[in-house]
């Protein structure tokens, strides 16, 4: 029986590992948190970080593939590994392309897909904002998530607060939507790509709120979105699931913001709504097995459960009961020790048989459940 190493154990590490424990395989995680998430449902944890090369070393090793949960993590013991025969995917070349949103972009506008324009700005370059022109949405190149690392510079007012370290700064779009397409691509190049789904994002904490899906965009939409996501895929080249991130501006144009080489939150839907959840298309993807369909059963909205801004502490779900008697509603709850303000907790999914039923639901659960500390 093979088994898969999972660099991170975090959510996406122990939905892919619910994934690959159906489908039969051994699955070893390495987290540096005792009992991660992923590590709850894993045959083995190994305790380390995804940064430390002899922790690296170890679970690439012991494992017959190995992949990962997130992105920031150190790919050049990744690329020795690599070259030295063992089996990672997606490979690390791609992850370290990927890794810096400048690299990211760079690639894709050379293969042609839309973007944003975009340049450089090298550390200390207050210059730059001025002469690429205002308004401006300022990315540092590494590290950033979940909104962190993201500067929206209005005018020349904002260049006092801009963020250090190398950076590129980006046009600025004048949104109608944000949508994401999950696209996954095989051994043998076999590329598979998801439904649209919209996604809303919470203002105060600037994490993924609401995912719809369909997304309520036109058919002619929708399938340019689709064909953006796989020539994405396409340009990078990797095995596995990844995250396309995309705009849908108020002139109907569509552009990529960024991709993520891995499951992606805006795929939890999967899980209830589609034929091969994006867990189990990425752990097939990774074992070379052929590509699941990625059809949508039915429609579908996902709301994350985060943590309330006052509470830290041993988590509670208030109003768990309640949720759970409504009809199609999936809870999902991640095993993390302690709920912090905002913290990804859980989500909930919910199908319906049409796209206003699931909202509806939806915002009933939203009412009603909450994640609160013990007190
Ligand atoms: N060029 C842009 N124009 C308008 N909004 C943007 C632009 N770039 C980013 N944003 C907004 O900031 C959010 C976070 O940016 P993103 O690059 O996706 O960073 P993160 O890695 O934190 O997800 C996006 O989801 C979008 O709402
Ligand atoms: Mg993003």
């Amino acid at each position: 029986m093979k088994t898969i190493g999972i660099m991170g154990g975090g959510q996406l590490g122990r939905m892919m590992t619910q994934a690959a424990k159906k489908i039969g395989f051994n699955v070893t995680v390495l987290d540096p948190g005792e009992n991660s998430p992923a590590g709850q449902v894993a045959d083995k944890q190994i305790l380390g970080s995804w940064n430390d090369p002899e922790s690296i070393k170890k679970i690439v090793t012991q494992c017959d593939v190995t992949t990962y949960d997130l992105e920031h993590i150190n790919t050049d013991v990744l690329i020795e590994l690599a070259d030295a025969g063992h089996c990672i995917h997606p490979d690390p070349r791609v992850l370290k392309t990927i890794q810096d949103k400048l690299t990211q972009k760079q690639r894709l506008k050379e293969v042609g897909v839309a973007v944003p324009d975009f340049v450089q700005q090298d550390e200390g370059d207050t210059e730059a904002f001025g002469k690429f022109g205002f308004p401006l949405v300022q990315k540092t190149r590494t590290g950033g998530y979940d909104g962190k690392g993201v500067l929206v510079m209005k005018s020349a007012d904002d260049v006092k607060n801009a963020l250090p370290g190398p950076c590129m700064l980006e046009k600025m779009v004048d949104l109608d939507m944000e949508l994401g397409v999950m696209v996954s691509r095989s051994t043998n190049g076999e590329i598979v790509t998801y439904p649209v789904t919209e996604m809303t994002f919470d203002d105060r904490s600037n994490i993924l709120d609401l995912c719809i899906v369909p997304a309520r965009i036109s058919a002619e939409l929708a399938v340019k979105a689709q064909k953006l996501a796989h020539d994405t895929m396409e340009a990078f080249g990797g095995v596995g699931i990844f995250g396309v991130e995309l705009f849908l501006d108020k002139s109907g144009e569509l552009s990529v913001n960024e991709v993520a080489p891995r499951p992606h939150n805006s795929g939890h839907y999967t899980i209830e709504a589609c034929v091969t959840s994006q867990y189990e298309q990425h752990i097939r993807a990774v074992a070379g097995l052929p590509l699941g369909q990625a059809t949508q059963a039915r429609p579908s909205v996902m709301y994350n459960l985060l943590g309330e801004p006052d509470e830290s502490g041993a988590p509670v779900v208030e109003g768990m009961e309640e949720i759970l008697a409504l009809p199609e509603v999936s809870l999902h709850m991640y095993g993390k020790k302690e709920t912090r303000p905002f913290r990804k907790m859980g989500h909930i999914t919910v199908t319906a048989e049409t796209i206003e039923e699931a909202v509806d639901v939806t915002r009933k659960v939203q009412n009603l459940i909450k994640i609160k500390a013990e007190s």
